[in-house]
């Protein structure tokens, strides 16, 4: 018996000690699996006891017990002080210091083009025009003949073209939607679109790229006279350039309009006096338009005989460079954030 309490006394001591050096709380449990569990040594001189005499066997419990007892409340100890070393280095870790510059979240807004496509459109739905829209790739059919440009007009040398096909192009104008729009309304009265879209080109400087924008308006109805044009744009213009510009229209040609005329808007820069913007003109040209030519009117679907219209087509880039003050149009595609954000 004396034996046995010297050994328990023994492991009891020596896993206290243990215990003071660990200091992960796996290693805690471990140990005490090690031996407290079922295959623990203390439980091992556990069994033991059947060996003893009856009025030893109460002794030993209580010895057994009591090293229990000592061992648990260590143990309870120990891990409380790990857990609380865990705790403190995962506060430390997680410290967030609000005394720190927040980061600087940039917020984006439209492209300059996209703004001003948005601007045209807002003026001309103000006026009761409705958006119409076609396919960029075109057939030549409504990009030019139907527009009354047969194939061998010379006309068409003012487009330089990109064909997929010989009858198939990237549109050149956004004026086939003048065709298709009447197609799909015809015989309602009246037609009153505008036709913002992208359009193609062979051309590439600082003020012509491959790819631009433009908006094309259409108007047919009984009685439309170019007086009716001129009071539009000229509201147009005073709504995207300031309320005292003017406006002026001079003789021109284009296939799909007769009269046709080129549209002249009064400095924005200068107000008419002359400067380097308007070459010392006091005129900057913005677009071009007429009357819509009778065969485009039948090609749509309308009789010539019934009713008259008006048509124009402005450049997206064109616009926004004189809104703006932009000197290149490369500007406009190149994506510099440093262009960009001054808008
Ligand atoms: N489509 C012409 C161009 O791209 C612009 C134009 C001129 C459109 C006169 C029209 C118009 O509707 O009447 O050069």
């Amino acid at each position: 018996m004396v034996d046995l309490k010297k050994e328990i006394l023994r492991i009891g001591e020596e896993a206290l000690r243990e215990l003071q050096q660990l200091d992960k709380s796996e290693a805690l449990q471990e140990l005490k699996v090690k031996v407290l569990g079922k295959k623990g040594t203390l439980t091992a001189l556990l069994r033991q006891m059947g060996s003893l005499s009856p009025e030893e066997r109460p002794i030993m419990g209580q010895v057994v017990n009591e090293m229990r007892s000592r061992l648990e409340k260590a143990w309870d100890e120990r891990s409380g002080e790990l857990e609380a070393v865990a705790l403190e280095k995962r506060l430390a870790a997680e410290r967030i210091d609000i005394s720190l510059p927040g980061s600087h979240v940039t917020r984006g807004h439209y492209h300059p083009l996209t703004q001003v496509v948005e601007e045209i459109e807002d003026i001309f739905l103000g006026m009761g025009f409705q958006i119409a829209e076609g396919p960029e790739i075109e057939s030549d059919y409504y990009n030019f003949e139907a527009l009354n440009l047969p194939k061998d007009h010379p006309a068409r040398e003012m487009q330089d073209s990109f064909y997929i096909t010989e009858e198939i192009l990237l549109r050149t104008q956004t004026s086939p939607v003048q065709i298709r729009t009447m197609e799909k309304l015809r015989p309602h009265l009246p037609v009153k679109v505008i036709a913002p879209g992208t359009v193609y080109r062979n051309d590439d400087d600082a003020t012509h790229s491959p790819m631009f924008h433009q908006v094309e308006g259409l108007m047919v109805d009984r009685g439309i006279r170019m007086s009716d044009l001129k009071g539009i744009l000229l509201n147009f213009s005073r709504q995207m350039f300031g309320e005292s510009r003017e406006i002026r229209l001079r003789p021109s040609f284009f296939p799909f309009t007769e009269p046709s005329a080129e549209v002249d808007v009064s400095c924005m820069l200068c107000g008419g006096a002359g400067c380097r913007l308007c070459k010392g003109t006091g005129w900057i040209e913005i677009l071009g338009s007429g009357m819509v030519h009778p065969k485009v009117l039948e090609m749509g679907g309308y009789n010539p005989k019934d009713v008259t219209g008006f048509a124009f087509g402005m450049g997206v880039e064109r616009i926004a460079m004189l809104k703006f003050g932009i000197e290149d149009m490369r500007l406009l595609f190149d994506n510099d954030l440093r262009f960009l954000q001054q808008f």
